[in-house]
C-alpha cells in the first residue's frame, strides 16, 4: 500500500516491494529487464507491447501481461480497461515504449522515419500517461516515470528525430510534474545512456553499459529516495550535463563522426 499523498518520507525510496507497475514497451531490453527486477523484489508487474508471443514467455515467467500498440489509441484504451479491474492498486507506470531510426536527411524520405518516431516516443507517451493519470489522480498517490534518453540532452546526429522525441518528452515530463503537483502523483524520467541490450551489441559500442549493469543500477537509485525527478546512472552523466560543463560541442562533433555510416555517405 502506498502512504497517503504527502506522507511519505522525502528521504525514502520507492515502497518497491509493494508497487503494481505497468510497463508499456517491456516485451525486451531495458522494459524487460525492469520488469523482472520489480517483479523479484516484490512488485506486480504487468508487461506491455505489441509482440504477443514474447507477452507468451513472460507470461510462462509469472508476471501479468497486456497487449498495447502505442501509437492505438484504441490499442492502449483496451489496454487500461483490461488492467484497471484486474489490478485496482496500479500505482506506477512506466512509459518505456521507444523505437529510434536512423535517418539521412539530405533525403526527403526520411520523413516517415520521423513520423512514426513521434508517434511512437512521444505520441504513445502522452497517450498512455493519459490513459492512466485519471486513476492515478483518483487513488491520490502513484509514480508515472517517463523513459527518455542521454540522446535528448546530447544529440546523436544520426538518429535526428528520435533526439527531438527524447527532448520533448524531457520537456513534457517537467511539465507533467508541474501540472500533477499537489495530487500525489510523482513524475520521474528515466535517462538511459547507451545500454548494450546484446553482446553483439556491446561489441558495437564497447561504451555502452550491460544491461543488467544498468538496470540493478536503476533499481539502487529508485530505492534509495526520494524518488528522483531524473534517474540518472554514473554512465549518463557527461551526456545529461554536457552544455553545462562546456563539452557539448565537442561531443556532438565527435558523435557527428557516426554519420559515416548512414548507407548514402558511406
Ligand atoms: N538501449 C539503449 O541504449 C537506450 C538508450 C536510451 C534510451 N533508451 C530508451 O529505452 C526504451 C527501451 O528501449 P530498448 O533499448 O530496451 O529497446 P527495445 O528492446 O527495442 O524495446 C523497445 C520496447 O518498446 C516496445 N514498443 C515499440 N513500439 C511500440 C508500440 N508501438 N507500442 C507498444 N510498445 C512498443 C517494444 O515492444 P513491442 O515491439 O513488442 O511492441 C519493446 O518492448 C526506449 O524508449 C528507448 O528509446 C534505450
Amino acid at each position: 500500500m502506498l502512504p497517503p499523498a504527502g506522507e511519505q518520507a522525502e528521504t525514502e525510496g520507492m515502497d518497491i516491494p509493494s508497487r503494481t507497475v505497468f510497463i508499456a514497451g517491456a516485451t525486451t531490453g531495458i522494459g524487460l529487464e525492469l520488469a523482472r527486477r520489480f517483479a523479484a523484489a516484490g512488485s506486480t508487474v504487468i508487461a506491455g507491447g505489441r509482440r504477443t508471443g514474447l507477452l507468451g514467455k513472460i507470461a510462462d515467467e509469472g508476471l501479468a501481461t497486456a497487449v498495447i500498440d502505442v501509437t492505438d489509441q484504441a490499442s492502449i484504451d483496451r489496454a487500461r480497461d483490461t488492467i484497471l479491474p484486474s489490478h485496482p492498486g496500479l500505482d506506477t507506470i512506466i512509459t518505456m515504449s521507444g523505437i529510434g531510426i536512423p535517418e539521412d536527411l539530405r533525403d526527403p524520405a526520411h520523413f516517415s522515419a520521423a513520423e512514426q518516431t513521434i508517434d511512437t516516443n512521444l505520441l504513445g507517451t502522452i497517450r498512455v500517461i493519459d490513459a492512466f493519470t485519471p486513476h492515478l489522480i483518483g487513488r491520490g498517490a502513484g509514480t508515472i516515470i517517463t523513459v527518455t534518453s542521454g540522446i535528448g540532452f546530447l544529440p546523436f546526429p544520426v538518429m535526428p528525430t528520435y533526439a527531438a522525441s527524447k527532448a520533448a518528452v524531457h520537456a513534457y515530463s517537467e511539465a507533467l510534474r508541474a501540472q500533477l503537483d499537489g495530487t500525489g502523483i510523482d513524475v520521474s524520467e528515466l535517462i538511459p545512456p547507451a545500454v548494450a541490450l546484446t553482446p553483439e551489441a556491446k561489441q558495437r559500442n564497447p561504451h555502452a553499459l550491460d544491461l543488467a549493469d544498468f538496470g540493478a543500477e536503476v533499481m539502487d537509485l529508485l530505492a534509495t529516495g526520494p524518488t528522483p525527478h531524473e534517474i540518472l546512472v554514473k554512465g549518463v552523466l557527461m551526456h545529461r550535463w554536457a552544455e553545462r560543463d562546456g563539452t557539448y560541442h565537442e561531443l556532438v562533433a565527435q558523435r557527428s563522426q557516426a554519420l559515416a555510416m548512414l548507407p548514402s555517405r558511406r
